[in-house]
């Protein structure tokens, strides 16, 4: 079994979660490539059976590097793999990721734009494993991350919640294995 971890991170948060996502994957039997999207990634998403898709909360949405990846893959796809009611295809999963800071509405700010990675990969025919809404500090400023819906958010995402994600993937891995029998 394969695994892309595909992520952006401007500042380190979303790619301490892609890591330990990455690095949980590895350890657990899966052959795992962690990549940061960059403008000229260029991937085959049908050649994973585990696509993990992560960025960091840029207004409710994804980075514009993560945006465009996904765009582009859209439009690529939609000639002749994406078909009508989108089929599942059996053994292919998927796994949506961001950090966010919450700073205004709370986790309410990061469910789009998982949700969003979700629609993509569920395009792609992928049974869509977790959404997975991880708090993040926001960068160089300490009001804020005291201040905010979250309160006090300084240090995240820290060693608890990267256990937490860490625990996630094995514990999912453990459903598939189950699943195969
Ligand atoms: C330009 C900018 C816009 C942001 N917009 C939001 C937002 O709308 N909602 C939110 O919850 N966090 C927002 N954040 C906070 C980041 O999502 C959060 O700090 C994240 O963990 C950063 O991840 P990174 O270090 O991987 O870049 C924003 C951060 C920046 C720099």
């Amino acid at each position: 079994m394969n695994a892309l971890v595909l992520y952006d991170s401007l500042g380190g948060n979303t790619e301490k979660v892609a890591r330990r996502i990455h690095d949980t994957l590895t350890a657990g039997g899966v052959a795992s490539e962690l990549i940061k999207v960059a403008e000229d990634t260029e991937l085959d998403m049908y050649a994973y059976d585990i696509l993990c898709l992560g960025s960091p909360v840029i207004a409710w949405g994804p980075t514009n590097n993560m945006r465009d990846f996904v765009m582009k893959k859209l439009r690529a796809y939609h000639k002749d793999h994406i078909k009508p009611s989108a089929p599942l295809r059996p053994g292919k999963f998927a796994i949506s990721f961001c950090t966010y800071s919450g700073t205004h509405i709370g986790e309410m700010e990061a469910t789009p734009l998982t949700k969003w990675f979700s629609a993509f990969t569920a395009h792609l025919g992928c049974q869509i494993l977790g959404e997975w809404n991880v708090v993040g500090e926001f960068h160089n400023m300490e009001d804020v991350n005291v201040n905010g819906r979250l309160g006090d958010i300084r240090g995240r995402p820290n060693d608890a919640d990267l256990l937490e994600i860490e625990n996630r993937v094995k514990g999912l891995l453990a459903g598939i294995a189950a699943w195969k029998g």
